[in-house]
C-alpha cells in the first residue's frame, strides 16, 4: 500500500509481481492479484472497483495475463493504492483461476482476500453462509472467509464500523491456520492483515522518521471488560506508526522477507491473532485480549538479509547456488561461536539454559524432511557428547502418537523456515507439557524460533529451492555445536571436543574440495538419468546421507529413490539388487568400514554393481567397484557433511537432465504451513 507517494498502476502491479517471484518457492500452481480498478487520476474513485486478474499455473502466465487486460490503464499515476498477490499452493481445490487467491465475497468484488494456511471449520462456516443466501462459486476453504467479511458487514449495527473490527469478528469465527490480508470497495486506501499459526510479517517503507520504533498494542478488552467492548479501540498518535514531517509511506504484507526486503529492511513480525491495519498513512495493531506473557508491543526490526542473497546470480537455479554456497553458509553458522584456537563455543542463545538443559533427562528431536534428517545425522555424537538419550522424531508421527513428554525433557524443533506446521504443533504440544523447548532454526523471526524458549539460528542465509541443502549442512554444524557445548567441562570429552573442533575449522575447505567433483558427478548423472530407481546405502554416521539424498532425488528428479541402512540389507532390501538396478554405497573410514564391506561384497555377490561415494585414499574400496566418488577425509561425525554434497549435485544434475525445474517440484511447496 503506497499513501502519498505517486506510483503509476504498471509500477503496482511489478512491485506486487516481483514480490510473487520471491515467494514462488513457497508456491507455484496458480497466482493472483487484486487491485484498484478504476481509471481516474483520483484515487478514492478508483478504489471503489476492484478488479482481479487471476491465472492458473506460475507467476509469469498471471504477468502475460495482465498485460492482456486491454482497458486497464497501466500508466496512470495514483498517490493512494493497495493492491495484493498470492501465489498458492493448492489444498482445497485443483489449481485454476477460480480457485486461486484473492477469493471474493461476491461478483462484484466488494471484499477481497488472500490466505495462506487451511480454515479446519469452513465446511460449516460455508453452511451457515450458504442458508444465509451468500452463492460459493470456488472449491476452496478461503471463499469463506471473503463471504464471512461481508456477511458481518452486511449485518453491522452502524454505518461507522471499521474495517479492522469486522475482520476481528471473522477471525472468531476462523478455526485452522491462517494468515490473511484483506481489502474492500467500502473501505478505500485501507489494508487489514491478520494471522494465527502462518507467518506474516510488514515491511514499512518510509524516507521520513518514523513516529516510533515499537508499535503498542491496542487491546480491545482488558481482562473482566470483556462484554463492554465491542469495537476496536481508535488510534491516536501515540498508538500507531507514521512517518514524522510527510506522511509519504509505504506498508507491504508478505509472508517471509524476502518478498519485501528490495524496498526495506524495516519489518514487523506480526504475532497470532494480530490484527493490523493501515488506515490513512498509519498502521495500528489491535487485539481482542491481553494473553498473559503478551509483549504489549510490536518492535520495527532492522533486518540483515540483503537483495543478492535471494538473487540466482550465475547460476541456473537457486539450488545449484545453494549447494556451491556452503563453503561459506557452514562459515557463517560457526561464524562468532567457535575459537579454534582455545577450542571453546559459544552459542549466546542458549546460554541462560544450558545448565538446565545439562540436566535434562532426554533430548528430543524433533522436525519435517530434511531437517529430521539433520537430526538423524548428528544423533550420534549427540549421544556421544552429552551421554543422553537421543530421540529423533518426526513431527507429524511424534503427534499422532501422542508420545510422552516431560517437564525435564529437552525438545528441540530442527526447521529451515521456522514455520512448518506439524514442527510448530509438535513445539506447543511439548511446551504445554512443560519441556524446555530449543528451537534451530533458519529464519529469524519465524514462529518457531519465537515461540521456543531459546535456540540457535543456523545463519545460512535465504534458502530459496524447495530442495533444502545449505540448511541440511548448517543444521548439521549447529547441532554439532551444540553437542560440543554440552560437554565443555567434561575432561574426558576434551581429545574428542579438540578433534571434531578441529574438523570443523578445516571444513569448509574439505567442502570446497568435494564441489570441485561436480563435473565427475554431471557424467554419472548422464548416465543414470534414465533410469526408474536409484538406491542409496549406508550405515552408522551416514544413514542420514541415504535418507537424504533419496530425499533430494525424489523431490526434483521424481525417480524413485530409497535410502536403505546396510545393516538392514538382508533382511529385504537385498531382493531389489541385479545387474540393472543402480546402487550407491557410502563407504567410509569409520567404525562401521567392516560392515559396510561386508555389504558391498553381498551387493556384488548378487551382480550389483554398486556406485561408491569412499574415502579419497581408500584404495582397497575403491578397486572393488568401477565407479567410485572420492572425497577428502574427516573427522568420522562430520563425514556425514562430505558424503551428502555428491548426492546434492547427483539429484541436481539429474533433474536437469531430465528436464525438471529445480527450484519448483511439482507438488512440493518450500514452506509447508498447512499440517
Ligand atoms: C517441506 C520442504 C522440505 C523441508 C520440510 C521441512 O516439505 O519441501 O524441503 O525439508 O518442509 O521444512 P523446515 O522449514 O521445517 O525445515
Amino acid at each position: 500500500l503506497n499513501y502519498h507517494v505517486p506510483r503509476t498502476r504498471r509500477d503496482i502491479l511489478e512491485i506486487l509481481l516481483k514480490g510473487l517471484r520471491r515467494l514462488e518457492y513457497r508456491g507455484y500452481d496458480s497466482a493472483g492479484v487484486g487491485i484498484d480498478g478504476g481509471n481516474s487520476k483520483d484515487w478514492e474513485s478508483n478504489a471503489k472497483t476492484i478488479r482481479l486478474i487471476k491465472q492458473r499455473g506460475k507467476v509469469k502466465a498471471l504477468d502475460e495475463e495482465i498485460h492482456k487486460q486491454q482497458d486497464l490503464d497501466l500508466d496512470i499515476e495514483v498517490d493512494v493504492h493497495l493492491g495484493i498477490a498470492h501465489t498458492r499452493w493448492a489444498t482445497h481445490g485443483v489449481p485454476s483461476p477460480v480457485n486461486s487467491h484473492p477469493q471474493r465475497s461476491d461478483k462484484n468484488n466488494e471484499f477481497i482476500v488472500i490466505h495462506n494456511g487451511i480454515i479446519t471449520n469452513y465446511k460449516d462456516l460455508k453452511k451457515f453462509l450458504e442458508s444465509k443466501g451468500y452463492e460459493f462459486e470456488s472449491e476452496t476453504d478461503t471463499e469463506t472467509i471473503a463471504k464471512l467479511v461481508k456477511y458481518m458487514y452486511d449485518n453491522r449495527e452502524s454505518d461507522d464500523i471499521n474495517f479492522a473490527t469486522l475482520v476481528e469478528r471473522v477471525i472468531q469465527q476462523l478455526e485452522g491456520a491462517f494468515a490473511l490480508v484483506f481489502k474492500s470497495v467500502h473501505y478505500p486506501g485501507e489494508a487489514i492483515g491478520t494471522r494465527r499459526g502462518s507467518p506474516l510479517l510488514m515491511g514499512v517503507r518510509s524516507d521520513h522518521k518514523l513516529s516510533t520504533d515499537h508499535i503498542p498494542v491496542l487491546y480491545r478488552c482488558s481482562g473482566k471488560e470483556k462484554k463492554s467492548c465491542s469495537s476496536l479501540p481508535r488510534t491516536d498518535q501515540d498508538t500507531c506508526l507514521f512517518p514524522l514531517d510527510e506522511k509519504a509511506v509505504e506498508y507491504y504484507f508478505a509472508s517471509d522477507a524476502s518478498a519485501v526486503i528490495e524496498h526495506t529492511n524495516r519489518v514487523i513480525f506480526l504475532e497470532d491473532d494480530d490484527v493490523a491495519a493501515v488506515m490513512e498513512g498509519r498502521l495500528s495493531i489491535h487485539r481482542i485480549k491481553r494473553r498473559v506473557g503478551d509483549y504489549p508491543a510490536r518492535a520495527i526490526q532492522t533486518l540483515q538479509m540483503e537483495l543478492q542473497q535471494i538473487m540466482k546470480g550465475n547460476y541456473s537455479s537457486f539450488m545449484q547456488k545453494e549447494i556451491f554456497e556452503q563453503p561459506e553458509s557452514v562459515v557463517n553458522t560457526m561464524r562468532g561461536r567457535i575459537n579454534f584456537d582455545n577450542n571453546t563455543v559459544t552459542l549466546g542463545g542458549l546460554k541462560d539454559h544450558i545448565k538446565e538443559i545439562q540436566r535434562c533427562r532426554r533430548l528430543i528431536l524433533i522436525a519435517c524432511g530434511t531437517s529430521y534428517h539433520a537430526g538423524v545425522a548428528t544423533r550420534q555424537v549427540l549421544e556421544e557428547l552429552t551421554e543422553l538419550p537421543v530421540m529423533v522424531e518426526l513431527a507429524s508421527d511424534f503427534l499422532d502418537r501422542n508420545t510422552p513428554v516431560f517437564r525435564d525433557d529437552v525438545c528441540f524443533f530442527i526447521s529451515q523456515s521456522g514455520e512448518t506446521a506439524d514442527s510448530l504443533l509438535a513445539l506447543r504440544y511439548c511446551k504445554e507439557r512443560g519441556a524446555l523447548t530449543v528451537g534451530v532454526t533458519n529464519t529469524v523471526g519465524s514462529s518457531i524460533s519465537r515461540e521456543t524458549d531459546c535456540g540457535v539460528h543456523i545463519n545460512a542465509g535465504p534458502e530459496i529451492g524447495v530442495a533444502s541443502t545449505k540448511a541440511y549442512t548448517s543444521q548439521f554444524v549447529a547441532l554439532i555445536m551444540f553437542a560440543l557445548l554440552m560437554c565443555d567441562d567434561r575432561i574426558s570429552m576434551q581429545p574428542r571436543r579438540r578433534e571434531i573442533i578441529q574438523g570443523l575449522r578445516v571444513l569448509p575447505d574439505l567442502i570446497k574440495e568435494v564441489l570441485s567433483l561436480d563435473d565427475e558427478i554431471q557424467k554419472l548423472a548422464t548416465e543414470l538419468y534414465q533410469q526408474k530407481s536409484v538406491l542409496i546405502m549406508g550405515r552408522g554416521y551416514h544413514y542420514a546421507t541415504c535418507l537424504e539424498g533419496a530425499l533430494k532425488i525424489k523431490e526434483i528428479t521424481y525417480m524413485h529413490s530409497e535410502g536403505i541402512l546396510a545393516g538392514e540389507l538382508k533382511h529385504g532390501p537385498l531382493a531389489l539388487v541385479d545387474k540393472l538396478m543402480p546402487v550407491i554405497m557410502i563407504i567410509m573410514r569409520d567404525h562401521t568400514y567392516t560392515k559396510c564391506q561386508n555389504a558391498l561384497q553381498q551387493v556384488v555377490a548378487r551382480q550389483g554393481r554398486p556406485i561408491l561415494i569412499c574415502d579419497k585414499d581408500d584404495h582397497e574400496t575403491i578397486k572393488n567397484s568401477s565407479r567410485a566418488i572420492k572425497v577428502p577425509h574427516c573427522v568420522d561425525c562430520l563425514q556425514g557433511i562430505l558424503s551428502v554434497i555428491p548426492l546434492q549435485l547427483l539429484s541436481f544434475h539429474l533433474a536437469v537432465l531430465r528436464g525438471y525445474d529445480v527450484d519448483c517440484p511439482r507438488n512440493l511447496a518450500k514452506s509447508v504451513t498447512v499440517e
